[in-house]
């Protein structure tokens, strides 16, 4: 593991005094961490330093062909002083998973997370205590050589920022209402929509800013194939409680495998609850809302947690998930991932891993 270089600022910045208002991805705290690639030295010169703007040429590849990977993690403090990373290692790992589709150099784990580690406690003050709030961690890689053929990058910048946040939908936990998209698509199989990169998110704009103008929070996609079964949200995969069962789209290549998704199967399994993953087509919803079978729906991710689904549109129909309110699954799994996540629940898992 290479030692990290520290440079601690000498302006810390005023921290945020109500964290009832922290909002998303808002606030940045006073240090970043920045590690180097390129061919002859590999992953080097990892160093935390005062946040700051970054200089890039212009011919940067990244803003030219999006050769980019990015990872969203948390931290939280206990009531006892401790603070938590909620399995660390599968988003190092999926971060991998990324940078090799995306023919971006892999990461040492090892690297990684020493830099989340040391970062978050140079940051620790920063760590907000309020229920419903946390550290959110954005580590990312991004190409730099100053070119404009199209290849993959020969230099990159790994950089890991960290942001005090509140929850990722203004409405909190309520329930969110959902846009099923029937026009544009996110992704396809063989393409990147396993991949954590900004261009699967851009691709998402202009159907989220209709359903946004319709008073939709979110767009939940249809497979790019044959338009007909579901996938996720974009900002969360999504799961449905449909007669008793709990049922989440089965990853294809084209789905972001989401670490609380992860987490939230493990647990219905664990609470002996029925869970299938498999395809579901649009239909199929459509049919268990309308007869009364669909009695919950969620999305999963690390920023938006667990966050109920009231409703749902697809085509011209409008379709209320039982009373529209939370669901006793959603509730559970929420207080139990929090609880873990903030020491207030027995962490039998191993899940857990202190800073
Ligand atoms: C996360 O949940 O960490 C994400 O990266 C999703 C993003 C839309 C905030």
């Amino acid at each position: 593991m290479q030692e990290i270089k520290i440079e601690r600022t000498t302006a810390p910045k005023a921290k945020p005094t109500d964290e009832s208002k922290l909002g998303f991805g808002k606030i940045f705290t006073d240090h970043m961490y920045v590690m180097e690639y390129n061919p002859q030295q590999g992953w080097h010169d990892p160093k935390i330093m005062p946040y700051q703007e970054i200089s890039l040429e212009p011919s940067a590849m990244v803003f030219h062909y999006g050769q980019e990977m990015f990872e969203g993690m948390k931290a939280y403090k206990c009531e006892d002083g401790r603070i938590l990373l909620f399995r660390p290692n599968k988003n190092i790992e999926r971060a991998n998973n990324s940078n090799r589709r995306l023919c971006i150099p892999e990461i040492p784990e090892d690297d990684f997370l020493n830099g989340i580690k040391t970062l978050v406690s140079i940051d620790a003050d920063w760590i907000p205590t309020r229920p419903g709030t946390s550290l959110y961690i954005r580590p990312f890689v991004i190409a730099t050589d100053p070119f404009l053929g199209v290849r993959p990058s020969n230099t990159y910048k790994f950089i890991i920022i960290l942001s005090p946040v509140g929850a990722y939908y203004a409405s909190g936990l309520d329930p969110v209402k959902i846009w099923i998209e029937d026009d544009y698509v996110r992704a396809v199989r063989g393409g990147i929509g396993e991949a954590k990169t900004g261009g699967n998110y851009v691709a998402s704009l202009a159907a989220q800013m209709k359903a946004h103008d319709e008073g939709y929070s979110q767009v939940l996609w249809l497979d790019g194939v044959e338009r007909k079964y579901i996938e996720e949200v974009g900002a969360m995969n999504i799961f449905f409680k449909i007669n008793g069962t709990v049922v989440t789209p089965m990853l294809n290549g084209s789905i972001l495998p989401g670490v609380t998704r992860a987490s939230c199967i493990d647990l219905c399994k664990k609470w002996g609850l029925p869970v299938e993953e498999r395809r579901i087509s649009v239909d199929e919803l459509v049919e268990a809302a309308r007869t009364g079978a669909l009695e919950e729906c969620w999305g999963s991710g690390t920023a938006a947690v667990i966050s109920p689904v009231g409703h749902l549109r697809f085509e011209d129909e409008v379709m209320q998930i039982a009373d529209g309110g939370i669901g006793e699954v959603s509730q559970k799994l929420y207080d139990t991932v929090t609880g873990i996540q903030t020491g207030k629940v027995e962490d039998t898992l191993g899940w857990t891993v202190e800073v």
